[in-house]
């Protein structure tokens, strides 16, 4: 599998360099500088950097956050963006992934931006194009523009000017076995120096993944004192099959899934007002999104002043910029 020490491409984080991590951090702290005061217009000292080069935004699978920044990070270069929607293209008549992308850059494009459901697809991708891949997310396996824009905004959080996180401790709490952004974050924070636990029942959070270099437990209550950031994620009900398991908490949201009940989950790994007391002043709450409020995390907690949802979202304009400008231009 190839990883961001690919020349061109951006396929994931695991057994990347912290050179590399922290030099794509160093571009994204350039980004966040020339934006400035100018943040929201296109005057920014590299509105032109990618003048007349198109980023194609190939997504076959569901996006809100991931998809419209790296459209505002294309066009906030001076880049022009296609986007292709997987259920609205001819992948529906039976057309591969692989014939797909390559169509694209016959066009001319200069990136692909690429968002699957199945792991490893942007990898595939990128052994059969020429032009740099950057990986929206494939399936289970990595998300690294979250993991990159979720350790800038812990270290612009904690004061650590050069990206280093020694000392901190992180907890990502959730379904953390179905998230392909707890498989990069545990690979970035980790080599950033962080120690990161991840909290879950036993089928949310094995063991298994101690061998990513994280710790697991199955017991959010102890840990809140002792966080320097709390990382919530959603149950991924989408990705779950079965047709027994969980059925109350599967007919509120109209899929089966792996937890017994909401209320049993609430009760054992949600971030709600009670738990959000026990932190740190200093801890900081994260969280990907899409939120599901009132399961994972209560509403009160998302919006309150130890949240910062909304700096991950804006950060993750920033690290796509400099993600897209490294890669196109590498
Ligand atoms: N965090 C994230 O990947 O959100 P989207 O699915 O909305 O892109």
């Amino acid at each position: 599998m190839a990883t961001l020490a690919s020349p061109r491409h951006l396929l994931g984080l695991q057994n990347t360099p912290r050179e590399q991590i922290v030099a794509l951090l160093r571009a994204t702290r350039q980004m966040e500088r020339a934006m400035g005061a100018g943040r929201g217009t296109n005057t920014n000292a590299y509105a032109t950097a990618l003048m007349g080069k198109v980023v194609a935004n190939l997504f076959f699978e569901d996006s809100t956050r991931t998809r419209l920044s790296f459209s505002v990070a294309a066009k906030r270069l001076g880049a022009e963006v296609i986007d292709l929607q997987g259920q609205t293209s001819s992948v529906s008549k039976g057309e591969t992934l692989i014939d797909t992308a390559t169509n694209i850059e016959a066009m001319g494009v200069s990136a692909l931006v690429v968002r699957a459901r199945q792991s490893g697809a942007a990898a595939l991708i990128a052994s059969r194009v020429h032009v740099p891949v950057l990986n929206a997310g494939d399936g289970r396996h990595e998300h690294p523009t979250q993991a990159l824009l979720d350790a800038y905004t812990i270290a612009q959080s904690h004061q650590r000017e050069d990206f280093d996180l020694a000392g901190l401790t992180i907890a990502i709490v959730g379904d953390v076995n179905a998230s392909r952004v707890a498989r990069s974050n545990i690979a970035c924070l980790t080599t950033l120096g962080a120690r990161v636990i991840c909290v879950g029942s036993s089928q949310l959070a094995p063991k298994g993944l101690e061998t990513l270099g994280a710790v697991v437990t199955h017991d959010l209550d102890p840990l809140l004192p002792q966080l320097d950031a709390i990382m919530m994620l959603r149950i991924q009900f989408e990705r779950y099959e079965s047709k027994d398991a969980g059925k109350e908490a599967g007919k509120e949201l109209g899929k089966p899934t792996v937890i017994a009940s909401v209320r049993e989950y609430r009760s054992q790994y949600a971030l709600t007002a009670g738990r959000a007391e026990k932190l740190k002043a200093s801890a900081i709450i994260m969280h990907p999104g899409p939120i599901n409020r009132g399961i994972e995390l209560d509403a009160e907690v998302a919006d309150g002043p130890q949240s910062v949802i909304l700096k991950q979202v804006s950060n993750g304009v920033l690290v796509r910029m400099a993600a897209l400008k490294t890669m196109i231009e590498a």
